[in-house]
């Protein structure tokens, strides 16, 4: 029965799966990169980024000596920026401690930052041909539909209970990165969440959601998460010659080391005079007439675990901010574009500036 899974689905995977760049290569560099840029990411979305970053960054080595900025902004959009962060560290610990060879052990690619066991069982296998099963939502959704797997999927169980039959399926194989690949496609394109293509599937005879009827009720959902509302007002303070005010984020908190304007965050929805009378913001505006302030409508930007309730005030001033130690400086407008931002202040730019 199992030796008929893996066949059964590497002849699917042959006659169905997409053209993908990083499935053509054994560069274990561009396989950890697509492999980073996918976690938390949908292939169209990211597929333009993996070719992007290839093309600058052709070799680990490139990656290496790019500066933390430029790698910043080339991931703009993606989100999840400690992907980014880590990615960049990753490069710069293997061509210092691993003189530039990709680490090529199970035990030494999960050392690294950023790769966790699917991620490192991913590399093993495409790039190395290790037989290490590879474990992602989409495997979990097949595996615990095809086996009734009926534990929530958040419970250690229940990973163990598929890693165990997943083991005894890549054992039997010859080639695990296409059996990798073949059970991450099968999940992804055939065992899809709202609407699995069950009439059509080689192991409908099998899977014990399909005779049972429980598609929709596995896998079982964990947990949901806490979601935390949170008030972001950005001050776009405008001078007269045109110059804009925006700061790095340092601080540890989402978008940690991307640019974004002055801010004022609240637990709570504020009324604009309030906000013009925060100790702050009077601080920033003390040496300075304010001519227009005009308001956006609030936006809200869903992250994991928070909602983020973003309000933009543009607030034209006749002189300068009075700033003291603040990290907040001064930019001409034209190049707020070379600066890596998060996606809301992004889209607040695209209307602002044109
Ligand atoms: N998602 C994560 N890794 C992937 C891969 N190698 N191919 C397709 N989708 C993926």
């Amino acid at each position: 029965m199992l030796q008929n899974i893996s066949n059964s689905l590497i002849h699917w995977f042959i006659q169905n799966k997409r053209e993908l760049p990083w499935r053509k290569t054994k560069d274990p560099y561009k396989i950890w990169l697509s492999e980073i840029i996918l976690q938390q990411t949908r292939v169209d979305q990211g597929l333009p980024y993996y070719n992007r970053f290839v093309k600058k960054y052709p070799t680990l080595n490139s990656l290496a000596k790019a500066p933390d900025d430029e790698v910043m902004k080339l991931w703009q959009g993606l989100g999840y920026y400690s992907r980014a962060r880590n990615l960049l560290f990753t490069a710069r610990q293997i061509k210092l401690q691993y003189k530039g060879k990709f680490p090529n052990t199970l035990v030494e690619l999960k050392k690294l930052k950023g790769i966790g066991d699917y991620t490192a069982a991913a590399i093993a296998s495409f790039a190395f041909n290790l037989k290490h099963p590879v474990l992602d939502g989409n495997v979990y959704r097949f595996m615990t539909r095809l086996f009734g797997i009926e534990t929530p999927i958040d419970k250690l169980e229940t990973k163990t209970a598929i890693m165990a039959i997943l083991t005894e399926l890549i054992t039997e194989v010859n080639d695990p990165a296409t059996f990798n690949q073949a059970i991450m496609e099968f999940g992804a394109l055939h065992c899809t969440p709202q609407t699995p293509q069950c009439s059509t599937c080689p192991f409908n005879q099998a899977c014990y959601a399909f005779k049972e009827n429980k598609i929709k009720a596995i896998p079982v959902k964990g947990k949901s998460v806490v979601v935390r509302d949170r008030y972001f007002n950005y001050f776009v303070f405008v001078t007269k010659k045109d110059s804009l005010y925006i700061k790095k984020r340092t601080e540890k908190d989402v978008w940690h080391n991307l640019f974004d304007f002055p801010l004022i965050e609240t637990t709570k929805p504020l009324a604009p005079k309030k906000l013009w009378l925060d100790p702050i913001f009077l601080e920033w505006t003390s040496k300075t007439k304010i001519s227009k302030i005009s308001i956006q409508k609030p936006v809200l930007h869903k992250l994991t675990h928070q909602n983020l309730y973003v309000t933009f005030y543009i607030v034209n001033i006749t002189k300068f901010l009075n700033l003291k130690k603040s990290p907040i400086f001064e930019i001409e407008k034209n190049i707020i574009n070379s600066f890596a931002v998060p996606k809301i202040i992004d889209l607040f730019l695209h209307s602002f500036i044109s």
